[in-house]
């Protein structure tokens, strides 16, 4: 691995890391949320009773938890993250529903722990981008799936189709001085559509390639951004004292406010599901 492309994962490993326990706390409150988002990705995975599912990237459990329960008992579900303190979350949440069809394990996904063919399927939510190398984790993808297995791929559309991203970012930008695409392995990486192209070049038969569009309406007087706010930036806000976390809130509060009208936000969300199949 070039030194550049080390670099980027190891400051991955790190952020995520310092990440975990906000994750961990937010992950139930934003379950219903979690699992709307899921659905796309959860029907395009073709999920049965039995199956035996690697779900990269998991951090506090999604989409795993919800895969654990449509493959049941008698299925398996390996919930694995770069990122050991990202898992803490969902190991709880799995104990806690009695899933023990799902285990957690810290795993790489450019250097997967797996046997070749191990799995029927591979998912990941909004995790591929942080991959410094695309192509090895794809390839890897590829290899632990049975042939003709499926690979779902869940991403983040354009950052200005995402008015909770795009609101925070501006704040970001002007408070802290930095982005959340400060980095090359950014959330919006995969907007521009090449996923697509880098599965076909991993060897995988292109099932689906499609946006999908929300628009979450929220009603006014609460913070509903703070989560995604100590999730997104927990590394960067911990550096701040009390005065300048304030600031960037209030930043981040006024941001909002073009999305308001008749007491509700008027949110849009974009989202790109990518799926393949080994052949
Ligand atoms: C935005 S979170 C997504 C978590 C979860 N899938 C969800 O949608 O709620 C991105 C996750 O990717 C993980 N990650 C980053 N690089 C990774 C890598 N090379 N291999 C596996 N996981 C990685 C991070 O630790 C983090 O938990």
């Amino acid at each position: 691995m070039s030194n550049a492309l080390d670099d980027l994962k190891r400051a991955e490993h790190r952020d995520w890391n310092a990440r975990g326990p906000a994750w961990a706390k937010w992950a139930e409150p934003l379950a219903k949320l979690a699992e709307r988002m899921n659905m796309p990705l959860v029907e395009a995975a073709a999920l049965q009773p039995g199956l035996r599912v690697l779900d990269l990237a998991s951090g506090a459990g999604e989409p795993a938890l919800q895969i654990a329960r449509a493959v049941g008992p008698s299925g398996q579900v390996v919930a694995t993250d770069l990122a050991d303190a990202m898992l803490e979350g969902a190991q709880r949440r799995a104990a806690a529903e009695g899933l023990a069809q799902m285990k957690t394990q810290v795993a790489d996904m450019e250097a997967l722990p797996f046997a070749d063919a191990a799995f029927d399927r591979v998912t990941c939510r909004f995790g591929i981008m942080f991959a410094p190398d695309t192509a090895k984790a794809l390839a890897e993808a590829r290899r632990v799936l049975k042939p003709g297995g499926r690979a779902a791929y869940l991403v983040w559309g354009a950052l200005e189709a995402n008015s909770m991203f795009r609101a925070i970012d501006a704040a970001a930008r002007e408070v802290l001085e930095g982005s959340l695409l400060d980095r090359p392995t950014h959330p919006f990486r995969f907007a521009d559509g090449s996923l697509a192209r880098h599965l076909a070049d991993a060897g995988m038969e292109i099932l689906e390639d499609r946006t999908v569009a929300y628009s979450p309406e929220i009603e006014a007087g609460q913070p509903f951004w703070r989560p995604q706010v100590e999730m997104m930036l927990a590394d960067r806000l911990s550096t701040l004292d009390k005065g300048a976390r304030a600031a960037f809130e209030a930043k981040v509060e006024a941001n909002f406010a073009p999305y308001l009208r008749g007491g509700k936000y008027h949110l849009g969300a974009e989202t790109r599901l990518v799926v393949g199949r080994r052949p």
